[in-house]
């Protein structure tokens, strides 16, 4: 059974994904979450259901990425993950953490990549007139939002689209396709997979 690590920032919905889609036959399983926030929703979850949590706040380090990464890195070197998701994790990572968990490292970034790397995805989206927009799962490399694409899911927008409702709609695609992809990339398949909402 492949052990997977999630870390998120945010309300972590897309881990919730992920623990939920690794049952049965599955051939993965969570084995630890951390959060870099003590107030990300995800963490009542986690907790219901008796999964390891850790809290790495960030705001206790700021300006020191060094240290930061050393706690995350002491918590990960417990957990022995094969994968690692980050999922709404809101930190750019450094070579030399990445090169600690090379090829383990994957995420899901809501636009087309390579279009909109980086933050405010769905605005600009909008903003530039394009006629469709997603989320894509891609491995970590130490540049932002860049490595290989593993899947992709695309949406519509519509005429009176709103980077709200967007977002939405991104994200209701980003929960079948995260939990999709981990369970290929568990198996080694690193082939891409293309989902379509329309
Ligand atoms: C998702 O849209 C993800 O693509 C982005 O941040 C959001 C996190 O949502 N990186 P959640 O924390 O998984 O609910």
């Amino acid at each position: 059974m492949k052990r997977v690590a999630i870390l998120i920032s945010g309300t972590g919905s897309n881990m919730i994904k992920l623990c939920e889609s690794m049952v049965g036959k599955h051939p993965a399983r969570p084995v630890l979450v951390i959060s870099s926030f003590s107030g990300s929703g995800g963490l009542t979850y986690t907790r219901n259901i008796g999964l390891k949590t850790v809290v790495v706040e960030s705001s206790l380090f700021l300006g020191n990425r060094f240290n930061f990464e050393a706690a995350l890195t002491e918590e990960l070197t417990i957990a022995k993950p094969d994968i690692i998701c980050l999922a709404g994790f809101m930190h750019i990572l450094s070579r030399s953490f990445l090169e600690k968990f090379a090829n383990k490292v994957i995420n899901i970034h809501p636009s087309l990549l390579p279009k909109y790397k980086g933050l405010n995805t769905h605005k600009r989206a909008i903003s530039a007139g394009d006629s469709e927009s997603g989320c894509t799962v891609h491995e970590v490399t130490e540049e932002l939002d860049d490595g290989l694409i593993l899947g992709q899911g695309k949406v519509l927008i519509d005429r009176n689209e709103t980077p709200d409702s967007l977002a939405a709609k991104v994200l209701r695609l980003e929960h079948i396709l995260y939990p999709l992809v981990l369970k290929r990339f568990v198996v080694n398949d690193r082939t891409k997979i293309i989902l379509s909402n329309s």
